[in-house]
């Protein structure tokens, strides 16, 4: 029998990558996207199919982690195997000027997806298998380094604090109902598909940019922070894999390796012979009210239990992130010579 996932978070980043690795596994692939005035998946846009095909294996539903309806109402009609929870407001900085609505989305909105699955597995009788997006940003003021499964958390902002909550919401849905759930603990993890606010997207793409003469200056906050930075392909790998084990069970999953925002610039820029003390300037904006100084993992059980290993690492990520923006900004400066104005990527 063919296998179903359905995961939140399909127009982000990791959901791309996951619906790749799930439709290359044969599986039928179910998302949740939110309405908006405009499309948002353009990450997933070479996964479409058209539904008259003779064999649809990709669809999208329209739904919200905040309207549990909604969900009740998908995962009824999906009947998933597997189910992956991804979406969350998942932008540090903006999370301390969305407090509120980061913890409803993420910590009440991953209750609610819980709630629903549960009540599905009763009224069926069918096994349901849970993945929650938890984050190394739950480490926050590191207690040790590396930080392990067994690492104490301190959290550091609005949105650590919510997937804090989501975590243990998790390991309690496990412990009380028996459900087979699982919290992968991801540290960053970066891709072409990146969104463009987070640091090492946003370091590519005005790199690319600066090179083709598209901008002038890249405004940064706090070049000193520290992070464990790995490939969001491989990420993916970790998610599925967690849930075909015999027993649920959390894990970490990193690089090992860490490096400041300066190391990930110095490497960006000299992708492209540029020294980017030339173009760099400070900006307070981007500075946050609690910061996270040094995050680095050690993915032991992982390796152990999953037989999963990074591939990828930071040098050969940020030339790959080098490389797609490059074509990005090729395609803007074809626009530009043609005498069409483009819209100059801020934050
Ligand atoms: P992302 O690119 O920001 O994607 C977030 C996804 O969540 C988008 O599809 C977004 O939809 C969706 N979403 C937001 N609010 C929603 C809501 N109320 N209802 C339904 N969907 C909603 O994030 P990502 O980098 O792929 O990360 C995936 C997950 O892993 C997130 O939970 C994140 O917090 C967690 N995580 C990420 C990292 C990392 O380094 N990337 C590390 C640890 C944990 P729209 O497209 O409509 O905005
Ligand atoms: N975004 C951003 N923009 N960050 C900057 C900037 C800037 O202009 N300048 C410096 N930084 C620093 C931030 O202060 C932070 O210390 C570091 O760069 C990384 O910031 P982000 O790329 O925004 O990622 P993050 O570490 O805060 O959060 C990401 O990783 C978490 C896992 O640890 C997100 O993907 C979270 O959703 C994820 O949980």
């Amino acid at each position: 029998m063919r296998k179903v996932a359905l995961i939140t978070g399909i127009t982000g980043q990791d959901g791309s990558y996951l619906s790749e690795l799930l439709l290359e596994r044969d599986y039928e692939v179910h998302g949740v996207v939110r309405r908006a005035s405009v499309f948002t998946t353009e990450r997933i846009d070479h996964l479409y199919q058209d539904r008259h095909e003779p064999e649809v294996r990709f669809h999208l539903h329209y739904g919200d982690l905040l309207e549990p309806t909604s969900l009740r109402r998908i995962i009824g009609e999906v009947q998933p195997d597997e189910v992956y929870n991804l979406a969350a407001q998942s932008h540090v900085r903006t999370s301390f000027e969305q407090p509120v609505y980061t913890a409803q989305v993420v910590a009440i909105g991953t209750l609610h997806l819980l709630e629903a699955v549960c009540d599905y597995q009763r009224s069926s009788g069918r096994q349901v298998r849970f993945y929650q997006a938890s984050s190394s940003e739950m480490y926050g003021k590191v207690l040790e380094i590396p930080q392990n499964e067994l690492t104490p958390f301190y959290p550091r902002s609005p949105y650590a604090c919510a997937k804090v909550q989501a975590y243990w919401q998790t390991i309690n849905y496990r412990e009380a109902y028996g459900l087979f759930a699982c919290n992968g603990i991801l540290f960053n993890h970066e891709s072409p598909r990146r969104g463009e606010t987070f640091v090492t997207r946003k370091i590519t793409r005005a790199a690319t940019r600066i090179k083709l003469g598209l901008q002038d200056t890249l405004y940064l906050g706090n070049l000193d922070a520290r992070r464990d930075w790995g490939f969001a392909g491989d990420y993916v790998e970790a998610m599925w894999l967690m849930l075909q084990q015999p027993e649920p069970a959390d894990f970490l999953i990193a690089t090992g390796r860490c490096h400041s925002v300066r190391d990930f610039l110095t490497t960006a820029f000299r992708c492209l012979d540029l020294n980017w003390r030339d173009y760099v300037k400070f900006d307070a904006r981007y500075l946050r009210p609690t910061e996270v100084d040094l995050l680095q993992g050690d993915a032991s059980k992982a390796r152990e239990v999953l037989g999963w290993e990074p591939k990828v690492m930071m040098p050969e990520l940020c030339r790959m992130m080098i490389d797609a923006d490059m074509s990005l900004a090729q395609r803007e400066r074809t626009l530009v010579d043609a005498g069409h104005a483009v819209l100059v990527p801020s934050a």
